[in-house]
């Protein structure tokens, strides 16, 4: 599976998911590719800084971050790995574009905050594009630096989301804990952070796994949009 992580918005959590579901799915023994599609290089230097503890299991990593060499680049490697996570930096850029039509899913991180919300919107007008130029996409929202416990404005972030017909949103949420940021500084995910924040490693758990059932259901429906 090819899958963007992306958003109009920057400081939603791009990085810091798309460095945790690849560390995830390579410790549950899969192939990963992540792509850094990003001219800051947050994830490049995740995996820097991993290489330099010696962790295992390796992450692969590269930086694309211009137009057309992502998508290209993105089609040579493919077919090597199980999975090519791509994080496609923070505006509506060409790399941006370029990942949500190269890519078989997209995942878009939003804070319970109205800013993020606005984003969606411009997100499904992104996903929209990309979809009339290729055949389907399947565009998930995750709910990142949530409130801990059910907040009023975890709630109404998730409900602005139903205002719009894409992306849906995962079950699993990300709350605003130390542990992520913490961990992705050394390319670590929340389960190889001592000491252990039980609450983060539930949620990364959550939502490494929601992700590819939700990508493999699609898939054995025929990658029809609803
Ligand atoms: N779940 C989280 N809990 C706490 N801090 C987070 C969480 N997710 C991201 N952050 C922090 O929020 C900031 C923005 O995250 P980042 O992954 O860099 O966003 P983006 O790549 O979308 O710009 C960073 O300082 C990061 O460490
Ligand atoms: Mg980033």
């Amino acid at each position: 599976m090819i899958m963007t992580v992306g958003s109009t918005k920057g400081g939603v959590g791009k990085s810091t998911l798309a460095l945790h579901l690849a560390v995830s799915w390579a410790r549950a023994g899969r192939d990963v590719l992540l792509v850094d599609g990003d001219r800051q290089g947050s994830v490049q230097k995740f995996i820097a800084a991993r290489a330099d503890s010696g962790r295992t299991p390796v992450v692969a990593c590269v930086q694309y971050v211009d137009g057309r060499v992502p998508r290209d680049q993105v089609r040579l490697q493919a077919p090597r790995y199980q999975d090519v996570l791509i994080d496609a930096g923070g505006h509506d850029s060409p790399a941006l574009r370029a990942a949500l039509f190269v890519g078989d899913a997209v995942l878009v991180p939003f804070r319970p905050r109205t800013v993020d919300v606005q984003a969606i919107g411009d997100m499904a007008a992104l996903i929209d594009e990309a979809r009339q130029a290729r055949d389907g996409l399947l565009a998930m929202a995750v709910l990142n630096m949530a409130d801990p416990g059910r907040s009023s404005d975890n709630v109404d972030a998730i409900g602005a989301l139903a205002d719009f017909p894409q992306p849906v949103a995962l079950e699993a949420k990300v709350v605003e804990r130390e542990a992520f940021p913490n961990a992705a500084g050394f390319g670590l995910s929340v389960d190889e952070l001592l000491p252990r924040d039980a609450k983060a490693c539930e949620e990364l758990e959550a939502s490494a796994t929601e992700v590819p059932a939700m990508v493999e259901q699609w898939i054995s429906n025929g990658r029809a949009i609803s």
